[in-house]
């Protein structure tokens, strides 16, 4: 059931949390499937919910500083990872970053899939911080079925996790439009496990050089990275195939295809080659300008739209590196089924 934001019904939302149920809620970057991060069977349900597998570990919400020592130890990180903490979290939350600490022993199991770490992250939209505040830790994945599209309005919860969870709280399309970055803070050096809503940029400009992609089998337990369980090959994926494509020119002449450019620029070179295909519902583009943070904030909404047409492919032009740039390329190659 969809209900817009107000304070009635995010007492509601709450008193449903409290009482291990699960709420569907709006953060700056996808809408998340929240359940009470210390009650099991809550986590229990947001995994049958999603039908996500039990080894891919869940993001903890806070919306206090007070709040992260529920689920993390940061006492259990060397010093100058303890610093990096303190620089990141200041600068950067509330907002789309998430942090892997060293995991609190009271924190369930089922929330870390077993982990030795957990993941957290402070929110900045206003509804989601209005209701972790009043539960402390809230446990969200994206509020999608496992592996596929994340949703970026309450109408892409209802379509996949409609009568199998309690309430979705609608705040509007979300901002960013893409998962948070997710930083393991644990080894010698920070790595992201997964590109995401805050640029590789900007945290570098902050603490320094980060390394990129999943940590190499890992080291001994406080030294190496951590394991990043839920960064499979495909994930992300619409239900109609796509094909990533490195440049606009890669992109095929094929009538049963929608197209998705990166820029107006891409598209107009395409239509310039091809100009039977000028159709508002076939061709879509991320940014007109070519703007990665526009492109980001429009690209799952229009990939959710494009899938639902009914085509037989996607054919997607990737993003230019760098910036929000990364985290678009991760998904569409996830979310692809193979590349030209
Ligand atoms: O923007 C977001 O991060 C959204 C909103 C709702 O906050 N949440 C989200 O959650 O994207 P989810 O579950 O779809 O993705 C969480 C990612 C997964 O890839 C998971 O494997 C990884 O974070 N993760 C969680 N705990 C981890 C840990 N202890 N170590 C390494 N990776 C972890
Ligand atoms: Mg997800």
């Amino acid at each position: 059931m969809i209900v817009s934001v107000s304070r009635n019904t995010l007492d509601r939302a709450a008193a449903i949390l409290k009482a291990g149920g699960l709420v569907a809620f709006p953060t700056e970057t996808v809408y998340g499937l929240g359940g009470d991060a210390f009650n099991p069977r809550a986590l229990a349900g947001i995994f049958a919910a999603k039908e996500r597998p039990f080894f891919d570990p869940l993001i903890i919400h806070i919306a206090d500083m007070k709040d992260l020592e529920k689920a993390a130890d940061p006492g259990a990180l060397p010093p100058a990872a303890r610093r990096r903490l303190e620089v990141l979290s200041s600068k950067f939350w509330p907002g789309p970053l998430t942090l892997i600490l060293p995991r609190r022993p009271e924190l369930p199991d089922l929330a870390t899939s077993g982990l030795a770490t957990a993941a957290v992250r402070f929110p900045s939209h206003p509804a989601a911080r209005e209701l972790i505040r009043r539960i402390g830790a809230v446990a969200a994945p994206s509020a999608n079925r496992f592996g596929r599209l994340s949703p970026t309005r309450a109408e892409h919860v209802e379509e996949q996790l409609g009568g199998k969870i309690d309430l979705v709280l609608d705040g509007g399309r979300t901002g960013v439009g893409l998962e948070s970055t997710v930083l393991d803070l644990c080894g010698a050096f920070p790595r992201i496990l997964r590109p995401g809503g805050l640029a590789r940029e900007a945290i570098e400009e902050a603490v320094g050089p980060v390394a990129m992609g999943p940590a190499e089998g890992g080291g001994p337990a406080g030294e190496g990275p951590s394991a990043s369980p839920g960064m499979l090959k495909s994930h992300y994926a619409p239900g109609t195939p796509l094909v990533l494509c490195g440049s606009w020119e890669d992109i095929p002449d094929d009538p049963a295809a929608a197209l998705l450019f990166f820029s107006g620029s891409s598209r107009e070179k395409f239509l310039a080659r091809f100009p039977l295909y000028d159709s508002e519902l076939r061709l879509k583009v991320l940014s007109g300008p070519g703007d990665r943070t526009e492109a980001a904030a429009n690209f799952f909404d229009m990939l959710h739209e494009l899938d639902r047409a009914g085509f037989s492919r996607i054919y997607a032009e990737k993003a230019p590196d760098g910036g929000l740039g990364d985290a678009i390329n991760d998904r569409l190659s996830r979310a692809s089924i193979f590349r030209k």
